[in-house]
C-alpha cells in the first residue's frame, strides 16, 4: 500500500511538471483527487487496514493528499496569472497613429461657396457633364455657326458612328459634346423650376486646352443664376462681392471689364488683383497683375425664352465662375496643374 502511494504521488507530479494549461490541471486533479479519483479511492481503503498499518499508512496517504493539493493549488495561481496577464491591456500606452484624410482644396472652397450661397437662398444643383451640343450652345444664344463656338475648344462627341449603327436621329439634341462650362444648366434650371429663380451650380467642364499655368482641360466652374423681377447689374455686382469677399475673408480689389458672352447683354468680365505678387505681375497672372476669374452678365432674352421664361416679365444675372482660379488666388498656388497631379507632397498641405 504505501508503495502504491509513492507511485500515485510520482506518477501525479510527473504530469504537473508537463501542465500548461488551467483545464488539463482541472481534469487530473479530478482524476486523482475528485470524489471517485484514484488517491481518494485508496484513501478509503485504509480503513480496512490493521490497526497498526493504518497508523502509519494512514498518516503517509494524508501527507501525500496534502503535498498534492498544494501542488496543484500553486500551479493553478501560476496558470491563472499567466491567463490574467496575457489579456491585460495598458490603456495608458500611447495609441497607433492613424493617419487623417482631408480634402482637395478644390472641394474644401467648393464646400465653402455651396454654404455660402445657400445662406443667401441659392438652390445648390448638379448637372450632367456629358451634354447635348444644344444645351451647351444653342439654347445660350450661338448657333452652328456662329464663331463663339470657336472660343471654347470643344470636345466633340462622335455620336454619328454610334447614330449609324442604332439609326438615332442625329438632330442638336442628340449630338454631344463634354460641356465646355456649367452654362447649360441655365436653361435645365430654368426649364424645371421656372422663375423666380436662384441657383449656382458647381461642376467640372473640359476643353481641349494646349494647359498652362492657368489653363487646364478638365476645370471647375461655378454658374450663378438670378432671375426675378427687376433684376440688374447691381445686384450682380453685390453677389460677386459677398461672395469674393467671404472667401477671402478681406475685400478684393475687382476689375469689371465689358465681355463678350452670345447668352447674356450686357456681358462682363470679372478680374481680381494676383495675390500671388500682389499685382505686381508674375507668371501666374501673365504678367498683368490681375487674373480672369468669371465671366458674368444679364441674361439674354433669347436664354429666358429657351428656358421658358417671358424676358418681358423676368430678368436676371448670371455668371460663370473658374473654381480652380479662386482657389489659386486664396491659398497663393502658382500652377493650375497641381490639382490634378495627386503630388501628395502639394496636396499634404491642405
Ligand atoms: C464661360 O465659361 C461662360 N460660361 C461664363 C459665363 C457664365 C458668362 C454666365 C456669362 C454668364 P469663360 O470661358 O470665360 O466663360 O470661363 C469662365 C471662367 O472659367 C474663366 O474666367 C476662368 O476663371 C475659368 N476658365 C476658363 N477656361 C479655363 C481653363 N482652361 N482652365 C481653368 N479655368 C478656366
Amino acid at each position: 500500500m504505501k508503495k502504491k502511494l509513492e507511485q500515485i504521488k510520482k506518477e501525479v507530479l510527473d504530469k504537473l511538471s508537463e501542465v500548461k494549461d488551467s483545464p488539463v490541471l482541472r481534469d487530473l486533479e479530478v482524476k486523482y483527487l475528485g470524489r471517485k479519483g484514484i488517491l481518494t479511492k485508496h484513501l478509503r481503503g485504509i480503513a480496512a487496514l490493521a490497526p497498526t498499518d493504518k497508523k502509519v499508512i494512514g498518516k503517509l496517504a494524508n501527507e501525500i493528499k496534502e503535498d498534492l493539493t498544494a501542488e496543484f493549488k500553486r500551479l493553478r495561481n501560476k496558470l491563472d496569472y499567466n491567463t490574467v496577464s496575457s489579456d491585460f491591456i495598458d490603456v495608458t500606452l500611447p495609441g497607433q497613429h492613424i493617419k487623417r484624410g482631408h480634402l482637395h482644396p478644390l472641394t474644401i472652397v467648393q464646400n465653402e461657396l455651396e454654404d455660402l450661397f445657400s445662406s443667401m437662398g441659392f438652390m445648390i444643383l448638379d448637372g450632367p457633364e456629358l451634354e447635348s451640343e444644344y444645351y451647351n450652345f444653342e439654347a445660350l444664344n450661338i448657333p452652328p455657326h456662329h464663331p463663339a463656338r470657336d472660343i471654347q475648344d470643344t470636345f466633340y462627341v462622335d455620336t454619328q458612328t454610334a447614330a449609324n449603327h442604332k439609326q438615332m436621329a442625329t438632330n442638336s439634341a442628340n449630338r454631344l459634346v463634354m460641356r465646355t462650362h456649367t452654362s447649360p444648366m441655365q436653361i435645365r434650371a430654368m426649364l424645371k423650376y421656372g422663375a423666380p429663380l436662384r441657383c449656382v451650380v458647381p461642376g467640372r467642364a473640359y476643353r481641349s486646352e494646349a494647359t498652362d499655368a492657368t489653363h487646364e482641360h478638365t476645370l471647375n466652374q461655378l454658374e450663378g443664376l438670378m432671375i426675378d423681377k427687376n433684376i440688374s447689374v447691381a445686384n450682380l455686382i453685390a453677389v460677386l462681392k459677398a461672395m469674393l469677399s467671404s472667401i477671402f475673408q478681406q475685400e478684393v480689389k475687382l476689375r469689371v471689364r465689358p465681355g463678350y458672352f452670345p447668352f447674356v447683354e450686357p456681358g462682363l468680365e470679372i478680374d481680381i488683383s494676383c495675390t500671388i505678387c500682389r499685382g505686381i505681375g508674375c507668371p501666374s497672372c501673365k504678367h498683368a497683375g490681375w487674373l480672369e476669374m468669371l465671366g458674368s452678365g444679364m441674361v439674354h432674352p433669347n436664354v429666358l425664352r429657351a428656358g421658358g421664361i417671358d424676358p418681358d416679365k423676368y430678368s436676371g444675372f448670371a455668371f460663370g465662375m473658374g473654381i480652380d482660379r479662386l482657389v489659386m488666388m486664396k491659398y497663393g498656388i502658382d500652377d493650375i496643374r497641381l490639382f490634378n497631379s495627386a503630388d501628395l507632397r502639394f496636396l499634404e498641405q491642405f
